[in-house]
């Protein structure tokens, strides 16, 4: 039977918190004078989303959605569940979307007409990883942490069968 190992680390705890740094200030300035609602997405975005929140200085509020694919079948077509949904009033509001990463897009992309027919003003996105090999719907993160290889990643809240998730650093699953 094949087991799992994990690899080398391939980002450690430390970028990732001055990515977040970097990030945050971004969004400080980019959304200045304006109030922001961060919606991080159960489970994986939340390590990253607690990074993110402490380096904004803006006024804002944060809530979170669960979601997951119908499956493989219907994937490409974008059906998205939702298992936990918003609980504030994004009428007419400024929404960042956080994530864990950005594969196919499919998640991203529904998400954001989700959000977009919930009367949300703007809405833009911001993932700790990009993984642009696996891309199967034309949708590009407003704030990327970083960009990774077509492989599968855990840790920092990245899961294989919900476990890695509380790794303290971004590396990926081989099979020997
Ligand atoms: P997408 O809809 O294909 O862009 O990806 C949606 C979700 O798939 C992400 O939020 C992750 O939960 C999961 N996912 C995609 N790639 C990986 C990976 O390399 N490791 C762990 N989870 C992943
Ligand atoms: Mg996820």
């Amino acid at each position: 039977m094949n087991e799992n190992v994990i690899g080398t680390v391939l980002i450690t705890e430390e970028q990732i918190r001055e990515k977040a740094t970097e990030i945050g200030r971004q969004i400080s300035e980019d959304y200045a004078g304006k109030e922001i609602i961060l919606v991080g997405i159960l489970r994986g975005a939340v390590p990253w989303m607690a990074d993110i929140m402490k380096r904004i200085t803006l006024d804002m509020t944060i809530d979170f959605m669960a979601v997951s694919s119908y499956g493989a079948a219907t994937k490409s077509s974008g059906v998205v569940k939702i298992n936990k949904d918003l609980e504030t009033d994004i009428d007419g509001k400024d929404v960042i979307i956080v994530e864990d990463i950005v594969d196919s897009g499919v998640t991203l992309n529904y998400l954001e007409g989700y959000l977009r027919s919930r009367g949300a003003a703007t809405v833009k996105l911001c993932s700790l990883l990009d993984k642009p090999e696996g891309r199967r719907v034309d949708i590009k993160a407003d704030y990327v942490g970083f960009t990774v290889d077509d492989r599968f990643i855990v840790g920092y809240g990245l899961d294989y069968d919900q476990r890695y998730r509380n790794l303290p650093y971004i590396t990926w699953l081989e099979s020997e």
